[in-house]
């Protein structure tokens, strides 16, 4: 039995999740969950965003399986997930984006994996604002440790996954520092593994080539802020942010997450598509190494998603979200 850190988190998470727990059970997974919240919820309760005892139970279990966390908005409030990430250098954030049969998407053929460094970048967290000039610096550092991480770790997914080539998408034509590294860090790293072909494009042709023949991409390798915007728009793609799963992953920690957010609109009324959540879920299974399970899970996934009746609401189904688990656990 392996023992996971579950973290519910805000608005539909905590229904998500439920609809998780069912068919992980269902699948007889030997998985024990440990449940330890975070957000708004913790925020309301014990007046802490990230609990101490999340922190503890994390650098206990190395693995973790988290639902959407509302940010509150104001000064003061740090991201519970920029936080994480940071804490304990999560370095990649890996976004699989794969075309699924009975999803209405505009191409029908897009399987790319896209890797965006986690903890560098614009997000470094170095802001700095004079409040007599009105002048706002926000400092985009990389480092070239940051950037052998994000890309070694794309490269060593698309050897063991047979992935024939790795982009790397930059804007080394303006930001000479930062772009020039990261690129340099790309061509060093590709000579390593001379049987996958390493592309690079600078971002804005990128996102035009993405949304023309984004089959043309397999592994994508990009920094922080691009990776940011790339993976919402990957997930367009293939049928939006409810379908599609996310992982940060680190040297010792990996922490799977739905990549929507908390969802206020619908939260409370029980009828939340819980697939990106579960396909994070099964990214987490492959992880354990528990691959029957994952593979077991997968195909009931996507045989209730070929029928669009028996999925939710956002889908084109009539299903809410415990009716969806159902008609994936009656398919196991
Ligand atoms: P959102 O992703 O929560 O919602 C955007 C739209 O998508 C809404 O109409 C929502 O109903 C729909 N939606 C999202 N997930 C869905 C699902 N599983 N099933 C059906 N419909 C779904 O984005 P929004 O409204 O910008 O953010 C709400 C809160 O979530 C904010 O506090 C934000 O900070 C937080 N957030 C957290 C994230 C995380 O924890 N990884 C990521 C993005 C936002």
């Amino acid at each position: 039995m392996k023992q996971v850190t579950l973290i519910p988190g805000d608005g539909i998470g905590p229904e998500i999740t439920e609809a998780v727990k069912a068919i992980f059970e269902a699948a007889n997974v030997p998985v024990k969950w440990e449940e330890e919240n975070a957000g708004q919820t913790t925020f309301d309760s014990i007046g802490e965003l990230i609990p101490q005892t999340l922190i503890a139970s994390l650098e206990k279990n190395k693995v973790a399986l988290k639902g959407p966390i509302t940010t509150p908005v104001g000064k003061g409030f740090k991201s519970v997930n920029v936080h994480l990430r940071q804490k304990f250098d999560l370095h990649s954030n890996v976004r699989p984006a794969k075309t699924t049969k009975g999803i209405d998407t505009r191409f029908d053929n897009v399987n790319s994996v896209l890797f965006r460094e986690n903890t560098e970048g614009l997000y470094s967290g170095l802001e700095m604002f004079d409040e007599r000039l009105q002048i706002s610096d926000s400092v985009a550092r990389i480092t070239r440790t940051g950037c052998q991480k994000i890309i070694r770790s794309a490269f060593e997914y698309a050897k063991k996954h047979g992935c024939k080539k790795v982009t790397a998408v930059h804007k080394a034509n303006i930001l000479k520092g930062a772009g020039a590294l990261f690129l340099g860090v790309f061509n060093d790293i590709a000579k390593e593994y001379p049987g996958i072909e390493a592309d690079d494009k600078i971002i804005d042709n990128m996102c035009m080539q993405l949304v023309v023949k984004p089959e043309q991409f397999d592994v994508i390798v990009t920094t922080n802020l691009f990776g940011d915007i790339l993976s919402d728009l990957c997930a367009g793609l293939v049928g939006g942010l409810g379908v599609v799963a996310g992982a940060n992953i680190g040297d010792d920690m990996a922490i799977f997450e739905a990549v929507h957010g908390s969802a206020p609109d619908i939260a409370g009324k029980g009828i939340a598509n819980p697939t990106a959540l579960l396909r994070s879920a099964i990214m987490m299974l492959h992880h354990l190494e528990l691959k029957d399970e994952a593979y077991r899970i997968e195909a009931a996934l996507e045989a209730t998603l070929a029928n669009k009746e028996e999925c939710t609401g956002d889908l084109g189904g009539k299903a809410n979200t415990m009716e969806f688990a159902r008609n994936i656990i009656s398919k196991l």
